[in-house]
């Protein structure tokens, strides 16, 4: 097959798979990995955005602990439409559903994870069920962090502990989605000190 780089990057980023290989973290040795669902289209307040607000914090957060980047893509992606997306939200949270993933990511080499997620209805997207209950957390970290329009965590962390009871769930954060989307410096400066509170930078 004729494939330009360009392609076989686009190929690579449409399946789900690790978007960078990082190195253990310097500090810790810890091998780190950043999975995080995020939604482009309009949102509430924001408009149409082009990078999803838990996006930006979540390549914030690898570029500073030195971390690989997982994105958990829906193999049928939420509507671009707020209202659309509610819909199909809350019907997924009403159900239960456990919408499929694209791809997949060996988690086994990696002791600390990061799971970002936005808030929607009070709750993390099902999707991210669909990834904490597809594999064994066993023996290893887990932070989850959120962006939210108010809502703040929602005990999801709680709801996180709960999903994968033989992780150790670390303090959690969260951060308004509008400042990650306007305010690339404040946010910059927000995450950073959550991770100093975390001894990871
Ligand atoms: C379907 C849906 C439901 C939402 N529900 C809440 C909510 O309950 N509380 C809240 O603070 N924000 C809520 N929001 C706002 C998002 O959490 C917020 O805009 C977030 O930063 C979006 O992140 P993303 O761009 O990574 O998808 C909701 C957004 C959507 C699309």
């Amino acid at each position: 097959m004729d494939m330009t780089r360009r392609n076989f990057l686009k190929l690579l980023g449409s399946a789900g798979v690790l978007l960078s290989v990082g190195k253990a973290h310097a500090a810790t040795n810890e091998k780190i990995l950043v999975a995080y669902f995020s939604r482009t289209g309009e949102e509430y307040g924001l408009g149409n955005i082009s990078k999803g607000n838990t996006a930006i914090v979540a390549e914030m957060i690898a570029a500073k602990v030195g971390g690989d980047l997982f994105e958990i893509k829906p193999v049928i992606p939420y509507p671009d439409s707020y209202e659309e997306c509610k819909t199909v939200a809350s019907r997924e949270k009403a159900t239960k559903a456990r919408p499929e993933f694209i791809g997949g990511v060996d988690i086994s080499g990696y002791d600390l994870i990061f799971v970002g997620y936005p808030i929607w209805y009070g709750d993390a997207p099902q999707v991210v069920y669909t990834f904490l209950e597809r594999y064994d957390f066993s023996g290893k970290k887990i932070i989850p962090f959120c962006t939210h329009g108010g809502s703040g965590l929602s005990s999801t962390d709680q709801t996180i502990s709960l999903t994968c009871p033989t992780a150790k769930i670390l303090q959690g954060f969260e951060l308004r989605g509008a400042i990650a989307q306007n305010n690339p410096a404040q946010a910059e400066s927000i995450v950073a000190d959550k991770l100093k509170r975390l001894n990871l930078i």
